[in-house]
Parts: structure tokens; C-alpha cells; sequence
């Protein structure tokens, strides 16, 4: 028998699922980590809790199983875009990563801007340099950390360190590499005039690979830590939204995701690097061998439905505990008593800064729109309309970008609750489908895995072998109408919030 493997080095925590070629999921495991934010705006994280959790998840997904390990024919690996791993000459990480959501960089991100060139920057990458991506991060660490800069001799994406510390291998591949803001996404390799403009050496990037190809093997050192076998091949993998989309069938032009994971990514195939003229959206190699994707990325979407379960929610937790529940579960059916459209309650979702369609590391969260009848239900309501209204954002840059739009798979912790897939579809307007396996990044690069050793012949082929579509919410005509009107305001209360989250982050 052949086994996959696919493991996703998430931002709440790891999660390793071991496949057989037909997509079923024999065993999985997950391990969670902490997030640290010493200041406003900072994200980070330790590299080491990331490689705990990846060789303990490999090591309980084939004790569980009991498959012998020479059975398992390949790995792939997942994991959160954009964060900075720093490594010096022997390999060893400097200071814990800098994450996607992290927004110190804005400064970096304006020299870069500057020195390069508005134009120059587009025509290099494709994208704008915003402050998520990796090389605000590294321009960061030299104006304000000289003396670890010094040292350092690689930077590596999160997924890619777990890949040196199971292979020896300084390597990345391409849907994650363009999300550094140093890739060609055009050509798919590095930039290296982006790389000589901004004095990065180009020596501190991994070797670039397709998605399926293979990049390493597993080294004797990390095969007694996991259990696997010397030697298994580990291919290139993706970023996660990248792989999440091959996990979703995302392989063709119409299909088109909306992922509520901490961050929410409406994802659209594209056969070629077109780029949004007002650069809201990423244009980013695909995890399918010459293909693209354009992508509208929200930071805080169900991340917004963490903080608030976090914040408001200890009721909801103590009695989930006791009924053995989900406290989201009771959150959600909360917010299925309030009606459509919160009496005029919004929640704007920008905890975090946002990304798409407002790149603003400044914007934050609000409600607006509280009376006397606003109560908990409502607020709970609002939390899953805001986030939906954020993901509309996406959708209607798309749609002005006659990006064709024929299916939409909804996936992520948000596609798992009844309501809010309702909302959603209620929302944007558009049926939205969830599929058999709700595995995300962790089968998309599992998948990949197989293709890399010849076990599917494609990417679109291992997607037709394993993912069916399973189940549809069309919207609800009268309440689209009623969130027709409610995002319009929507979107007026940033255009007129802007100007005072900027005051607000000056004085904070
Ligand atoms: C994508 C992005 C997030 C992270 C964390 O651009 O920043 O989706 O990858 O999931």
C-alpha cells in the first residue's frame, strides 16, 4: 500500500493527517503553540514550538496507524505565508519569526517602496509591498536588531524551516515564495533585482522549487525523531491558501474559494498572472505548475469570532464545557436568533490592521450601531455579518475584474457552521458548496506529495480522485437584498474611520 502524508504549519497550531491515494484520512493529529504580541501590532512566534509540533503530530499520525513506514511515499508541507525565520551559518534560528499579521513594517515597506519604485515594484513582483509580507520584515530586523541582522545567513519561510530540520534542505517553492515581495511571481523565481535594490543578499534565499516537485528526503537525525523512514521524499508543498485551494479543487478557472481560517482568503485559479490595477488583491504563483492565483486576503475573519468568543464569551464556555460542546456551536446559535442584518448593528472585523481591500496595518475593529435592544445574540451576529461583508470586498473586486466566478467552495472553520456558510452565501450572493474532505492545506499538500512521486499524474487529477463536492447553501434573496444595503454602509464606515484609526495608532 502507499500512504501520503500532509502536514500544515498553522498559525493557531500544526495539524498532520496521514491519507491513503483514494484521499481517505486515516489518522491525524494536531499540537498547538502560542502566539506572542509584545507590542500593539507585533505577531510572533518561536520556530522551535513549530518543529515540536511537526515531528510529534508525523510521529502520533504512524504510531496511530500502524502503517509501516517505507508505505508512506512522500510528505508535503504547509504552513503560514510571510513569517521571517532567521537562521545563522550553522542553522540555528536568531529570534523568534515575525508573522503574517504582524504590522510593524509600514516604514520598511515605504523605503522599499521608494528606493524600488511604485511602477518598478509591480513590474518586478507583481504585487505592492505590504507590511505582512517577509521583506519589510528583514529590512525591519536591520534598522532595529543590527546586531542579530549581522548574523544572520538565511531567512525561511515557516513551513520551509520545518523541511530543513526534517531534510537538511534550504528550500521553499513557489505560492510561498511569492509572498516574500522578493519573487519574480511572473517568471517564478527569485527577483534578483528586487534582491540587489532593497541589499538583500541573494544568498539568504532557499532554492526555489515547483509545488509537487521533490526538495528533499527525510534525514536519519529527523527519521528517529518521527518515526518515518530514511530517505522519503519531501516535496515543495505550498502556502497555505495556495494548498488549502488545491484541498478545495481549487484547480480550474470559475472555481473559487472562501476560506474562514484565523485570516479569510476569498482564492481564484488563474491561467495567467493578472494583476488587480488598484492592487488590492495578491497575484501569486499556484501550487499547480505554471498557474496563478489572485487572492483577497482578511486578517482577522475568524479570527475576529476567536476574539470575541475570547473577550465576551466565558458564559458560552462554561456551559459548552458542561454539555461537551463547542462554545462556537452556542456562539453561532446565538447569533441565529438575531435577525438578519442586526437592526443596524455592524462590526467592522480589522483587529488585526486589514490587507484586502484596504492594505491599512491601522484600520481596527468597531461596532457601530449599538441601541438598547443590541444584545448578545446581536452582537455574536454581527461578529459573522462583518466578517461576511469583508469577504463580499473580495468577491466584488473579482467580479470587476471579470474573474468568472461559477462556483464558490466555502471551507475553514467558517464553512463548518450552518449559519455563517448561510450568512456568507446570504452576503455575497453566491451558492456556497462545501466538498467531501474538509482537510484544507493539509491534504492540499499531501496531494501535492502524491503527485511529486508519481502517484497521481497531476494536480487536477489528484483533485478528481479524492474531492467531491458535498453539500450547497444558496442564498436567501430577501436577506441578500437587506446585506445588499448593510454593506454599502459597511463600507462607508471605513472610508469615513480611516482617517481616525490613523490618530488613534499615532496616539496609542
Ligand atoms: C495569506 C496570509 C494568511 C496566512 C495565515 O496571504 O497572510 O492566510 O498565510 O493563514
Amino acid at each position: 500500500m502507499s500512504y501520503l502524508i500532509g502536514v500544515d504549519i498553522g498559525t493557531s497550531g500544526t495539524k498532520t493527517i496521514l491519507i491513503n491515494p483514494q484521499g481517505h484520512v486515516l489518522t491525524r493529529a494536531m499540537a498547538e503553540y502560542p502566539l506572542y504580541s509584545p507590542r500593539p501590532q507585533w505577531s510572533e512566534q518561536e520556530p522551535a514550538d513549530w518543529w515540536a509540533a511537526s515531528w510529534q503530530t508525523i510521529k502520533e499520525v504512524l504510531d496511530k496507524s500502524g502503517v509501516d513506514p517505507r508505505e508512506v511515499k512522500g510528505i508535503g508541507l504547509s504552513g503560514q505565508m510571510h513569517g521571517s525565520v532567521f537562521l545563522d551559518a550553522n542553522g540555528e534560528v536568531l529570534r523568534r519569526a515575525l508573522l503574517w499579521n504582524d504590522q510593524r513594517t509600514q516604514d520598511e515597506c515605504d523605503w522599499i517602496t521608494n528606493i524600488v519604485g511604485r511602477d518598478k515594484v509591480v513590474e518586478l513582483i507583481s504585487n505592492p509591498v505590504l507590511t505582512g509580507f517577509t521583506a519589510g520584515k528583514i529590512v525591519w530586523l536591520r534598522n532595529h536588531e543590527p546586531e542579530i541582522y549581522a548574523r544572520v545567513r538565511k531567512v525561511l519561510l515557516p513551513k520551509d524551516y520545518i523541511r530543513f530540520m526534517l531534510t537538511g534542505e534550504y528550500a521553499t517553492e513557489v505560492s510561498d515564495a511569492s509572498g516574500t515581495a522578493l519573487f519574480d511571481v511572473r517568471n517564478r523565481k527569485w527577483s534578483d533585482e528586487m534582491l540587489a535594490l532593497t541589499d538583500i543578499p541573494r544568498g539568504w534565499m532557499p532554492a526555489s522549487y515547483e509545488s509537487p516537485e521533490i526538495s528533499g528526503r527525510i534525514s536519519d537525525v529527523a527519521a528517529a525523531l518521527t518515526g518515518l523512514a530514511p530517505g522519503t521524499p519531501v516535496v515543495g508543498g505550498g502556502g497555505d491558501q495556495a494548498a488549502g485551494a488545491v484541498g478545495n479543487g481549487i484547480v480550474e478557472t470559475g472555481i473559487v474559494s472562501s476560506t474562514v481560517g484565523t485570516s479569510g482568503v476569498v482564492f481564484a485559479f488563474s491561467d495567467n498572472p493578472v494583476i488587480d490595477p488598484q492592487l488590492r488583491l495578491h497575484t501569486f504563483c499556484h501550487a499547480v505548475p505554471d498557474k496563478w492565483h489572485l487572492m483577497g486576503v482578511m486578517l482577522s475573519a475568524g479570527g475576529s469570532l476567536q476574539w470575541y468568543r475570547d473577550t465576551f464569551c466565558q458564559p458560552e464556555k462554561v456551559v459548552a464545557n458542561s454539555i461537551r460542546r463547542d462554545p462556537y456551536e452556542l456562539i453561532c446559535e446565538g447569533a441565529s436568533q438575531a435577525p438578519v442584518g442586526c437592526e443596524g448593528l455592524l462590526f467592522l472585523p480589522y483587529l488585526t490592521g486589514e490587507r484586502a481591500p484596504y492594505a491599512d496595518p491601522n484600520a481596527r475593529g468597531a461596532f457601530v450601531g449599538i441601541t438598547r435592544r443590541s444584545d448578545r445574540n446581536h452582537t455574536a451576529r454581527a461578529v459573522l455579518e462583518g466578517v461576511s461583508y469583508g469577504l463580499r470586498d473580495s468577491f466584488e473586486v473579482m467580479e470587476a475584474m471579470q474573474v468568472p466566478i461559477n462556483q464558490v467552495r466555502a471551507s475553514g472553520g467558517g464553512a463548518r457552521s450552518a449559519i455563517w456558510r448561510q450568512i456568507q452565501a446570504d452576503v455575497s450572493g453566491h451558492t456556497h458548496v462545501t466538498i467531501s474532505v474538509d482537510e484544507g492545506p493539509a491534504l492540499g499538500v499531501a496531494l501535492l506529495a502524491g503527485v511529486g512521486v508519481g502517484i497521481y499524474a497531476s494536480v487536477a487529477e489528484a483533485c478528481k480522485a479524492t474531492i467531491h463536492v458535498a453539500d450547497s447553501t444558496c442564498p436567501i434573496e430577501a436577506n441578500h437584498a437587506v446585506y445588499d444595503k448593510y454593506h454599502k454602509v459597511y463600507q462607508s464606515l471605513y472610508a469615513h474611520l480611516r482617517a481616525d484609526f490613523a490618530d488613534i495608532a499615532r496616539i496609542a
